[in-house]
């Protein structure tokens, strides 16, 4: 299949690892990709938001199937534009994308279908926000309502930190205050072909900056799957009371969501809530989650795309576990240093299980050098946590990029 993949960052790099796994003779062409990605498949430097440009590139090249990575394609309504044209695009249009850049829209999609998420309030002025935040008291919980590339949102103690972030955000546009949720965060990947979905292996990203889950939000600093300690039913329980009523909801009001259902959940004592949808896969749990995929994943993209995943059974996953850890530039994320070099990625690619996603990385006078934050993925695969732990951290070891930094403790909680 000649397949289009959006995007420049470990998901993509992870997606098209998958891809080219199958062996099918596929001809994947990236955009705008980055060196590791250029280094699999052919990149072209176009433009990934632009509608008319993607999907001329697409019609001139006979494109059969575009995967549409980040968020901001999708917003952009590039989707859409494909679709208009015959293109089989995996990624939901505009409209339904807004399950992702609207968290406004995602809490009333979520009220109609009567999926259980925790309270919110939205609030335009900083007396509503402050009302909202004394009513539920603390910890507090204060997002920007729209895409802030994960930095929108805060989950502090400290009221008045609460009260400095929605008076920032507020002077970009509204700000929701949620009710705090306390459990084990969960990442469920379901495709969806607009009525249909199929659920992939649930995950568990590291969101924090530093070991022990301190220091700020970040885009995600590690990944691991399966989830051992999931309870029996889990999934089955989200398709039924999450994912399905969401799917159905935006079906019913002519914005079917065609893509990747990204339901970001909290176990709490009182049950399964939902925290945030996302409109694509995540990043960095696609790094873990796609190594373990058995099922061919083009298929998968492919009926979703076109209406067809009802006839399909659910993917399979190996029994191998895998985890990933992310290395980060100095600074990251407040202000990361780029331009550094990268060496010793052989080495740790010689490590058995270990592969790696590259994210911020490109080739600059004949060395790789990091372009942002998140620089790669080590990914490592074994028969248990323990293993590919060990195997990703050592692969860490042998890779050098000066003020470098990466959290320790991925997976740790599941290694015996
Ligand atoms: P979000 O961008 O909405 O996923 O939020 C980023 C992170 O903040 C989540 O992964 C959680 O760790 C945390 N968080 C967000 N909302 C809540 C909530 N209502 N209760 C507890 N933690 C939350
Ligand atoms: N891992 C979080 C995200 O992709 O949004």
């Amino acid at each position: 299949m000649r397949i289009l993949v959006l995007g420049s960052g470990a998901r993509e790099h992870a997606i098209i690892t998958a891809l080219l796994r199958e062996n099918a003779g596929h001809e994947i062409t990236a955009a705008p990709g980055n060196a590791g990605i250029a280094a699999d498949v052919p990149v072209i430097a176009l433009d990934p938001t632009n509608p008319v440009v993607v999907t001329e590139f697409a019609l001139d090249n006979d494109i059969e199937l575009v995967v549409i990575g980040p968020e901001a394609p999708l917003v952009a309504g590039v989707a859409d534009k494909l679709r208009q044209r015959g293109i089989a695009v995996f990624g939901p249009g505009k409209a339904a994308a807004a399950l992702e850049g609207s968290k406004t829209f995602a809490k009333r999609i979520m009220d109609e279908a009567g999926v259980p998420t925790g309270r919110a309030v939205r609030a335009g002025t900083l007396d509503e926000a402050v009302a909202a935040i004394d009513e539920y008291g603390a910890p507090y919980v204060v997002k920007a309502d729209g895409l802030a590339a994960g930095k929108g949102v805060l989950v502090t103690s400290d009221r008045d930190a609460a009260l400095a972030h929605a008076t920032y955000w507020l002077g970009q546009g509204s700000v929701l205050v949620e009710e705090f949720l306390d459990g084990q965060e969960v990442s469920l990947f379901l495709l969806s072909d607009g009525h249909n979905v199929l659920p992939l292996s649930p995950a568990q990203d590291y969101k924090r900056l530093s070991d022990g889950d301190e220091g700020p939000n970040t885009g995600g600093m590690g990944a691991y799957s399966p989830l051992p300690w999931l309870p029996a039913g889990f999934v089955d329980e989200v398709i039924d009371t999450i994912a399905l009523p969401t799917v159905r909801q935006l079906a019913a009001e002519q914005t079917p969501f065609i893509g990747l259902l990204y339901c970001g959940l909290i176990v709490t004592g009182s049950g399964i809530r939902v925290i945030e949808f996302n409109a694509r896969f995540g990043d960095p749990e696609t790094q873990v989650v796609l190594p373990r995929l058995v099922t061919p994943l083009s298929g998968l993209l492919f009926a979703a795309s076109i209406g067809g995943l009802g006839e399909l059974p659910r993917p399979e996953f190996s029994d191998e576990v895998a985890v990933t850890v992310v290395l980060a530039s100095e600074g990251y994320p407040e202000t990361p240093v780029t331009g550094r070099s990268i060496s010793g990625l052989d080495t740790a690619l010689a490590i058995h299980g270990v592969t790696i996603a590259h994210a911020a990385t490109a080739h600059s006078g004949g060395r790789l050098v990091a372009t942002g934050g998140r620089v790669l993925s080590v990914v490592a695969t074994g028969a248990d946590f323990t293993e590919a732990r060990s195997r990703a951290y050592r692969a860490l070891e042998a890779i050098d990029l000066e003020g470098g930094h990466y959290r320790t403790d991925i997976a740790a909680r599941v290694a015996r």
